[in-house]
């Protein structure tokens, strides 16, 4: 597979390690940034044969077979037009858009070109989190009742995410996105993201948008998606998920702490995304590109466009969390549950999803069942017609 980039910053390099790690059978050919000395600048340290600051030439090129979006996101509905007119594959890094409408209008273009739309969501990729999913979609957890996912750093690295205009919002936007699709896709992605309540303030930096926001996201068989986000956070970047079904529980620390520690007085450099320091106990993180997901996330990507299937990640996923994070700032607003507005819903059409309760016979449900201190077993069991609940010691 032969892939352009689009764009030459953060999250560029980030995917181009990635794309140029091991031996890979895909090769990133060609790039595209708007300030040429930049775009050759990517070129020459990734070794590739071709750069413009025209998004056209380097979209609509031969040899191109699919796109990566990696810009600020105010330019990802026109990049997107832009490979629907060339009739490339486009992946395009998260947020999809900065507001569902935008994000629709790039799920319909990709179906209408007949291309892949796939979302560069790399936190449900990452190999704890498809450990996790796999647990837990085998059942290890039983049904998933609330699934939390935090984020939380001290800030984005470039002035458009702190312009309102060009990112469509604060940490909620930026954060929130991955933290959404984490926690829907433990919950199930066929189930109905019904409605949302939300705070979000502005609690230090002198911006318009949001610097803080914490949501919640109900769900049509009574599941409860959390959200956590900052851009205030001090001591690195925090991001832990934390599942909770009724058969078991399951939690996640995918970067501080996770079992790699180093002492320097502080003559290196560069430890980790967003390290706040380079001296002290620091955390740095193994193989960076693959702990964050994007090594499986590329494989499942082009593997779907070779094999003509879907990929783990979709512009629709990206429609749902986008159409989520609108109702997430209305709520916000408003102080109130917001319903969640969705255009042509496509998982399960039921609400219901039949009840929770665990019969211990045939004229039981059982509550509770412990061991206590002494020893003692207990029971606590509540009649199913008459609705008596009673306390049974057993042997
Ligand atoms: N974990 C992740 O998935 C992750 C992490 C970081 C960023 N991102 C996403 O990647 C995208 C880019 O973020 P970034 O961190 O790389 O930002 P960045 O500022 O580091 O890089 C942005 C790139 O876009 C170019 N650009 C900026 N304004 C432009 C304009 N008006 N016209 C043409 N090009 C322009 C810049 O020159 C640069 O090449 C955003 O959508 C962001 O949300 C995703």
């Amino acid at each position: 597979m032969n892939i352009a980039m689009l764009g030459s910053g953060f999250i560029a390099r980030f995917y181009a390690d990635s794309l140029q790690a091991q031996r890979a059978k895909d090769s990133l050919i060609s790039v595209y940034s708007r300030n040429i000395d930049k775009a050759k600048k990517f070129a020459d340290d990734y070794h590739l044969g071709f750069y413009s600051d025209d998004m056209d030439t380097v979209v609509s090129r031969p040899d191109v077979d699919a796109v990566v979006i990696s810009l600020p996101n105010n330019l990802h509905e026109a990049a997107v037009a832009a490979c629907a007119r060339a009739k490339r594959h486009v992946l395009c890094t998260k947020p999809l858009g900065r507001n569902a409408a935008e994000a629709k209008r790039m799920l319909d273009m990709v179906e209408e070109a007949g291309i892949m739309g796939g979302y560069l969501e790399d936190l449900c990729y990452t190999p704890k989190f498809l450990k996790s999913l796999k647990a837990v979609q085998d059942g290890n957890i039983g049904k998933v009742l609330w699934a939390k996912s935090r984020e939380a750093h001290p800030g984005p690295h470039s002035d458009w995410f702190w312009d309102h205009e060009q990112s469509g919002g604060g940490c909620m936007v930026d954060l929130g996105c991955h933290c959404i699709e984490i926690s829907r896709g433990f919950i199930g992605k066929n189930i109905r993201p019904v409605e949302v309540m939300c705070w979000a303030a502005t609690q230090v930096h002198p911006i318009k948008a949001e610097d803080g926001a914490i949501g919640l996201v109900k769900y049509a068989n009574g599941a409860i998606g959390q959200f956590e986000v900052s851009w205030c956070f001090r001591g690195g970047m925090d991001l832990r998920d934390e599942v909770m079904g009724t058969e078991g529980t399951i939690w996640l620390n995918n970067f501080l702490r996770t079992g790699f520690e180093m002492f320097s007085t502080g003559k290196g450099g560069y430890v980790a995304e967003k390290a706040e320091s380079s001296s002290g106990w620091l955390f740095p993180v193994g193989d960076e590109v693959h702990e964050l997901g994007y090594t499986n996330m590329f494989t499942d990507m082009f593997n779907a466009i070779e094999n003509k299937t879907e990929p783990l990640e979709t512009f629709y996923d990206g429609y749902i969390v986008n159409a989520i994070i609108d109702a997430c700032y209305l709520s916000a607003k408003t102080g109130k549950w917001e319903p969640v507005q969705i255009e042509g819903w496509r998982g399960d059409q039921t609400d219901d999803y039949g009840s929770n309760f665990i019969s211990y016979d045939d004229e039981h449900y059982l509550i509770k069942k412990e061991i206590l201190p002494n020893g003692d077993r207990k029971l606590i069991l509540k009649h199913k017609v008459t609705g008596e609940v009673v306390a049974l010691d057993v042997e």
